[in-house]
Protein backbone atom coordinates (compact mmCIF):
# COMPACT_ATOMS: atom_id res chain seq x y z
CA UNK A 1 0.00 0.00 0.00
CA UNK A 2 1.54 3.41 -0.38
CA UNK A 3 2.94 5.24 2.00
CA UNK A 4 0.49 8.35 1.60
CA UNK A 5 -2.38 5.58 2.15
CA UNK A 6 -0.98 4.02 5.14
CA UNK A 7 -0.75 8.14 7.03
CA UNK A 8 -3.94 8.76 5.70
CA UNK A 9 -5.26 5.38 7.41
CA UNK A 10 -3.22 6.87 10.79
CA UNK A 11 -4.26 10.05 10.53
CA UNK A 12 -7.51 8.66 10.51
CA UNK A 13 -7.32 6.32 13.13
CA UNK A 14 -5.80 8.86 15.49
CA UNK A 15 -8.64 11.43 14.47
CA UNK A 16 -11.35 12.51 17.74
CA UNK A 17 -11.20 12.18 21.29
CA UNK A 18 -13.26 10.72 24.61
CA UNK A 19 -16.01 12.77 24.09
CA UNK A 20 -17.34 12.81 28.30
CA UNK A 21 -20.65 11.82 30.24
CA UNK A 22 -22.32 14.62 31.96
CA UNK A 23 -24.48 14.36 34.69
CA UNK A 24 -27.76 16.17 34.49
CA UNK A 25 -29.85 17.38 37.46
CA UNK A 26 -33.30 18.65 37.78
CA UNK A 27 -36.15 18.61 40.14
CA UNK A 28 -38.11 16.73 37.80
CA UNK A 29 -35.88 13.97 37.62
CA UNK A 30 -34.80 13.88 41.11
CA UNK A 31 -38.74 13.71 41.47
CA UNK A 32 -38.84 10.72 40.20
CA UNK A 33 -35.96 9.17 41.30
CA UNK A 34 -33.85 9.09 37.97
CA UNK A 35 -30.51 9.62 36.96
CA UNK A 36 -30.22 11.33 33.58
CA UNK A 37 -26.43 11.76 31.73
CA UNK A 38 -26.00 13.05 28.53
CA UNK A 39 -23.15 11.50 26.16
CA UNK A 40 -21.67 14.71 24.80
CA UNK A 41 -20.17 13.75 21.17
CA UNK A 42 -20.71 17.65 20.20
CA UNK A 43 -17.89 17.84 21.36
CA UNK A 44 -15.50 15.38 19.15
CA UNK A 45 -15.01 18.29 16.74
CA UNK A 46 -16.52 21.37 15.67
CA UNK A 47 -17.36 20.66 11.90
CA UNK A 48 -17.22 16.62 12.35
CA UNK A 49 -19.09 16.62 15.18
CA UNK A 50 -21.25 13.79 16.85
CA UNK A 51 -22.92 10.98 14.89
CA UNK A 52 -21.51 12.17 11.63
CA UNK A 53 -17.57 11.20 12.61
CA UNK A 54 -18.90 7.82 14.11
CA UNK A 55 -20.34 7.14 10.82
CA UNK A 56 -18.06 8.31 8.89
CA UNK A 57 -14.73 6.95 10.12
CA UNK A 58 -15.18 3.37 8.68
CA UNK A 59 -16.40 4.63 5.58
CA UNK A 60 -13.61 6.45 5.01
CA UNK A 61 -10.84 3.76 6.48
CA UNK A 62 -12.56 1.94 3.61
CA UNK A 63 -12.19 4.29 0.58
CA UNK A 64 -8.83 4.92 1.38
CA UNK A 65 -7.78 1.18 1.82
CA UNK A 66 -9.23 0.87 -1.65
CA UNK A 67 -7.17 3.40 -2.82
CA UNK A 68 -10.01 6.04 -3.25
CA UNK A 69 -9.20 9.67 -3.79
CA UNK A 70 -12.69 11.33 -4.28
CA UNK A 71 -15.64 10.76 -1.45
CA UNK A 72 -19.53 11.41 -2.99
CA UNK A 73 -22.36 11.65 -1.34
CA UNK A 74 -25.96 13.52 -1.23
CA UNK A 75 -27.61 15.87 1.18
CA UNK A 76 -30.19 18.85 1.60
CA UNK A 77 -28.75 21.81 1.77
CA UNK A 78 -28.37 22.20 5.50
CA UNK A 79 -27.00 18.91 6.07
CA UNK A 80 -24.92 18.07 8.69
CA UNK A 81 -23.67 15.14 7.13
CA UNK A 82 -22.73 17.12 3.74
CA UNK A 83 -20.69 19.57 6.09
CA UNK A 84 -18.79 16.59 7.84
CA UNK A 85 -18.36 15.15 4.97
CA UNK A 86 -16.52 18.47 3.32
CA UNK A 87 -14.27 19.30 6.77
CA UNK A 88 -13.38 15.34 6.80
CA UNK A 89 -12.58 15.70 3.15
CA UNK A 90 -9.91 18.44 3.64
CA UNK A 91 -8.71 17.31 6.68
CA UNK A 92 -7.95 13.64 5.21
CA UNK A 93 -6.78 14.49 2.03
CA UNK A 94 -10.02 13.35 0.18
CA UNK A 95 -11.56 15.33 -2.91
CA UNK A 96 -15.36 15.45 -1.91
CA UNK A 97 -18.12 15.72 -3.86
CA UNK A 98 -21.70 16.57 -2.66
CA UNK A 99 -25.06 16.01 -4.46
CA UNK A 100 -27.70 18.85 -2.56
CA UNK A 101 -31.34 18.13 -3.18
CA UNK A 102 -33.35 20.93 -5.01
CA UNK A 103 -32.12 24.17 -6.91
CA UNK A 104 -29.02 26.55 -5.90
CA UNK A 105 -30.00 29.29 -4.08
CA UNK A 106 -27.85 32.07 -4.18
CA UNK A 107 -26.06 33.78 -1.60
CA UNK A 108 -25.30 30.31 -0.53
CA UNK A 109 -26.04 29.90 3.17
CA UNK A 110 -23.16 29.26 5.82
CA UNK A 111 -23.08 25.35 6.00
CA UNK A 112 -22.59 25.33 1.89
CA UNK A 113 -20.73 28.26 1.96
CA UNK A 114 -18.28 26.87 4.53
CA UNK A 115 -18.34 23.48 2.40
CA UNK A 116 -17.82 24.86 -1.35
CA UNK A 117 -14.45 26.76 1.32
CA UNK A 118 -13.26 23.83 2.29
CA UNK A 119 -12.83 22.69 -1.54
CA UNK A 120 -15.92 20.43 -1.89
CA UNK A 121 -17.93 20.14 -5.79
CA UNK A 122 -21.58 20.74 -5.50
CA UNK A 123 -24.13 19.09 -7.57
CA UNK A 124 -27.54 20.36 -7.81
CA UNK A 125 -30.09 17.24 -7.84
CA UNK A 126 -33.82 18.04 -9.10
CA UNK A 127 -36.13 16.77 -6.11
CA UNK A 128 -37.17 13.98 -8.35
CA UNK A 129 -33.84 13.08 -9.28
CA UNK A 130 -32.79 13.54 -5.97
CA UNK A 131 -35.62 10.86 -4.53
CA UNK A 132 -33.72 8.16 -6.67
CA UNK A 133 -30.17 8.21 -5.17
CA UNK A 134 -30.40 5.08 -3.43
CA UNK A 135 -31.73 3.08 -6.56
CA UNK A 136 -28.96 1.03 -7.98
CA UNK A 137 -29.54 2.32 -12.09
CA UNK A 138 -29.27 5.74 -10.39
CA UNK A 139 -26.15 4.78 -8.66
CA UNK A 140 -24.54 2.99 -11.36
CA UNK A 141 -25.09 6.32 -13.82
CA UNK A 142 -22.80 8.18 -10.92
CA UNK A 143 -20.39 5.63 -10.50
CA UNK A 144 -19.73 5.69 -14.54
CA UNK A 145 -19.56 9.15 -14.16
CA UNK A 146 -17.53 9.51 -11.23
CA UNK A 147 -15.40 6.21 -11.15
CA UNK A 148 -13.07 7.60 -8.93
CA UNK A 149 -15.28 8.38 -6.72
CA UNK A 150 -16.02 6.03 -3.00
CA UNK A 151 -19.84 6.77 -2.68
CA UNK A 152 -21.38 7.25 0.80
CA UNK A 153 -25.59 7.30 1.07
CA UNK A 154 -27.54 10.24 2.67
CA UNK A 155 -26.44 10.89 6.18
CA UNK A 156 -24.02 8.73 6.38
CA UNK A 157 -26.47 5.59 6.85
CA UNK A 158 -24.70 2.12 5.85
CA UNK A 159 -23.08 -1.27 7.12
CA UNK A 160 -19.30 0.48 7.10
CA UNK A 161 -21.55 3.37 9.68
CA UNK A 162 -22.14 0.66 12.46
CA UNK A 163 -18.46 0.15 13.46
CA UNK A 164 -18.12 3.69 14.32
CA UNK A 165 -21.26 3.55 16.42
CA UNK A 166 -20.31 0.25 18.17
CA UNK A 167 -17.16 2.30 19.34
CA UNK A 168 -18.93 5.22 20.97
CA UNK A 169 -21.04 2.39 22.55
CA UNK A 170 -17.90 0.60 23.90
CA UNK A 171 -16.33 3.71 25.25
CA UNK A 172 -19.83 5.02 26.91
CA UNK A 173 -19.77 1.06 28.84
CA UNK A 174 -15.93 2.07 29.79
CA UNK A 175 -17.14 5.38 31.14
CA UNK A 176 -20.03 4.24 33.25
CA UNK A 177 -21.17 0.63 32.21
CA UNK A 178 -24.82 -0.12 31.18
CA UNK A 179 -27.42 2.13 31.63
CA UNK A 180 -31.36 1.31 31.19
CA UNK A 181 -32.12 3.48 28.84
CA UNK A 182 -30.36 5.28 25.96
CA UNK A 183 -32.18 7.92 24.11
CA UNK A 184 -31.10 9.36 20.69
CA UNK A 185 -32.37 11.40 17.73
CA UNK A 186 -33.11 9.05 14.55
CA UNK A 187 -33.52 10.57 10.94
CA UNK A 188 -31.55 7.71 8.72
CA UNK A 189 -31.42 4.89 11.64
CA UNK A 190 -27.93 4.57 10.69
CA UNK A 191 -26.96 5.45 14.80
CA UNK A 192 -30.09 3.41 16.15
CA UNK A 193 -29.02 0.42 14.08
CA UNK A 194 -24.71 0.80 15.47
CA UNK A 195 -26.95 0.92 19.29
CA UNK A 196 -28.87 -1.98 18.34
CA UNK A 197 -25.95 -4.00 16.85
CA UNK A 198 -24.31 -3.15 20.48
CA UNK A 199 -26.12 -5.05 22.37
CA UNK A 200 -27.12 -2.50 24.94
CA UNK A 201 -27.58 -4.08 28.49
CA UNK A 202 -30.97 -1.41 27.76
CA UNK A 203 -33.66 0.01 25.63
CA UNK A 204 -32.55 1.97 22.59
CA UNK A 205 -35.05 5.24 22.78
CA UNK A 206 -35.04 6.58 19.33
CA UNK A 207 -37.07 9.99 18.33
CA UNK A 208 -37.66 9.98 14.82
CA UNK A 209 -37.31 13.93 13.46
CA UNK A 210 -39.33 12.96 10.74
CA UNK A 211 -42.98 12.74 10.03
CA UNK A 212 -44.39 9.85 9.57
CA UNK A 213 -41.03 8.10 10.54
CA UNK A 214 -42.38 4.59 11.22
CA UNK A 215 -40.50 3.31 8.37
CA UNK A 216 -37.73 3.79 9.94
CA UNK A 217 -37.67 0.32 11.68
CA UNK A 218 -37.49 -1.49 8.51
CA UNK A 219 -34.62 0.66 7.46
CA UNK A 220 -33.33 0.16 10.93
CA UNK A 221 -33.19 -3.69 10.44
CA UNK A 222 -32.34 -3.27 7.18
CA UNK A 223 -28.99 -1.86 8.03
CA UNK A 224 -28.85 -4.51 10.62
CA UNK A 225 -28.91 -7.29 8.55
CA UNK A 226 -26.48 -5.81 6.15
CA UNK A 227 -24.18 -5.24 8.65
CA UNK A 228 -24.99 -9.01 9.36
CA UNK A 229 -26.12 -8.49 13.00
CA UNK A 230 -28.99 -10.49 13.90
CA UNK A 231 -29.84 -8.41 17.37
CA UNK A 232 -32.90 -7.60 15.72
CA UNK A 233 -35.17 -4.14 16.93
CA UNK A 234 -37.12 -6.37 20.26
CA UNK A 235 -35.28 -3.59 22.26
CA UNK A 236 -35.68 -0.96 20.41
CA UNK A 237 -38.72 2.09 21.31
CA UNK A 238 -39.83 3.95 17.93
CA UNK A 239 -41.46 7.62 19.35
CA UNK A 240 -43.31 9.02 16.42
CA UNK A 241 -44.98 12.08 18.14
CA UNK A 242 -42.18 14.60 18.24
CA UNK A 243 -41.24 15.60 15.00
CA UNK A 244 -42.91 18.93 15.57
CA UNK A 245 -44.74 19.20 11.92
CA UNK A 246 -41.99 17.34 10.06
CA UNK A 247 -38.06 17.35 8.89
CA UNK A 248 -36.51 21.02 9.95
CA UNK A 249 -39.70 22.20 11.03
CA UNK A 250 -40.73 23.61 14.50
CA UNK A 251 -42.71 25.08 16.88
CA UNK A 252 -42.42 28.00 19.36
CA UNK A 253 -42.94 25.54 22.32
CA UNK A 254 -39.93 23.53 20.89
CA UNK A 255 -37.56 27.02 20.38
CA UNK A 256 -39.15 28.05 24.19
CA UNK A 257 -37.86 24.54 25.61
CA UNK A 258 -34.37 24.93 23.37
CA UNK A 259 -33.78 27.93 25.24
CA UNK A 260 -34.94 26.56 28.55
CA UNK A 261 -32.68 23.70 28.14
CA UNK A 262 -29.19 25.42 27.78
CA UNK A 263 -30.24 27.93 30.83
CA UNK A 264 -30.66 25.29 32.54
CA UNK A 265 -27.75 22.96 31.90
CA UNK A 266 -25.77 24.73 29.94
CA UNK A 267 -25.69 22.56 26.80
CA UNK A 268 -26.70 24.00 23.37
CA UNK A 269 -28.75 21.74 21.01
CA UNK A 270 -30.32 22.28 17.49
CA UNK A 271 -34.42 22.23 16.92
CA UNK A 272 -33.79 19.85 13.83
CA UNK A 273 -32.82 16.97 15.97
CA UNK A 274 -30.85 17.00 19.24
CA UNK A 275 -33.68 19.92 20.48
CA UNK A 276 -36.54 17.47 19.71
CA UNK A 277 -34.52 14.67 21.38
CA UNK A 278 -34.76 16.23 24.68
CA UNK A 279 -37.70 17.14 24.10
CA UNK A 280 -39.42 14.02 23.81
CA UNK A 281 -36.87 12.76 26.82
CA UNK A 282 -38.45 15.59 29.26
CA UNK A 283 -41.72 14.94 28.47
CA UNK A 284 -41.79 11.58 28.12
CA UNK A 285 -40.41 11.43 32.14
CA UNK A 286 -43.67 13.73 32.70
CA UNK A 287 -45.76 11.39 31.41
CA UNK A 288 -44.29 8.61 34.17
CA UNK A 289 -42.55 6.79 30.87
CA UNK A 290 -39.33 5.68 32.63
CA UNK A 291 -38.62 3.49 35.63
CA UNK A 292 -38.11 4.57 38.97
CA UNK A 293 -34.50 4.23 39.55
CA UNK A 294 -33.67 4.06 36.60
CA UNK A 295 -30.38 5.71 34.61
CA UNK A 296 -30.98 7.05 31.08
CA UNK A 297 -28.24 8.05 28.78
CA UNK A 298 -28.96 10.63 26.00
CA UNK A 299 -26.39 10.95 23.18
CA UNK A 300 -25.93 14.14 22.01
CA UNK A 301 -25.30 14.00 18.41
CA UNK A 302 -24.06 17.53 17.66
CA UNK A 303 -25.56 19.29 14.59
CA UNK A 304 -24.53 22.72 16.01
CA UNK A 305 -23.10 23.88 12.93
CA UNK A 306 -24.45 27.57 12.06
CA UNK A 307 -26.42 27.64 9.37
C1 LIG B 1 -27.14 15.96 14.69
C2 LIG B 1 -27.80 14.72 14.22
N1 LIG B 1 -28.40 13.94 15.15
C3 LIG B 1 -29.03 12.81 14.80
C4 LIG B 1 -29.08 12.39 13.49
C5 LIG B 1 -29.82 11.14 13.15
O1 LIG B 1 -28.96 10.09 12.89
P1 LIG B 1 -29.37 8.94 11.88
O2 LIG B 1 -29.50 9.59 10.52
O3 LIG B 1 -28.22 8.00 11.95
O4 LIG B 1 -30.65 8.38 12.33
C6 LIG B 1 -28.45 13.16 12.50
C7 LIG B 1 -28.42 12.72 11.09
O5 LIG B 1 -27.60 11.94 10.74
C8 LIG B 1 -27.79 14.36 12.87
O6 LIG B 1 -27.20 15.15 11.97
Amino acid sequence: MALHMLQQQEKILAFGRETPIQSLQHPQLAAAGIELWVKREDLIHPAISGNKWRKLKHNLLAASKAGYRQLLSFGGAYSNHIYALAAAGKLFGFETLGFIRGEQHLPLNKRLGFVIDQGMQLHYLSRSRYRQKNNAEFLADISAQFPHAFVIPEGGSNALAIPGVLEMMQEINTQKGGFDYYMLACGSGGTTAGLLASNPSGNIVAVSVLKGGSFLKDEISLLLGEYGSNCGTTKLELMLDYHFGGYAKHKPALLDFIQQFEADFGIPTEPVYTGKMFFALFDLLSKGYFRAGSRILAIHTGGLAPC
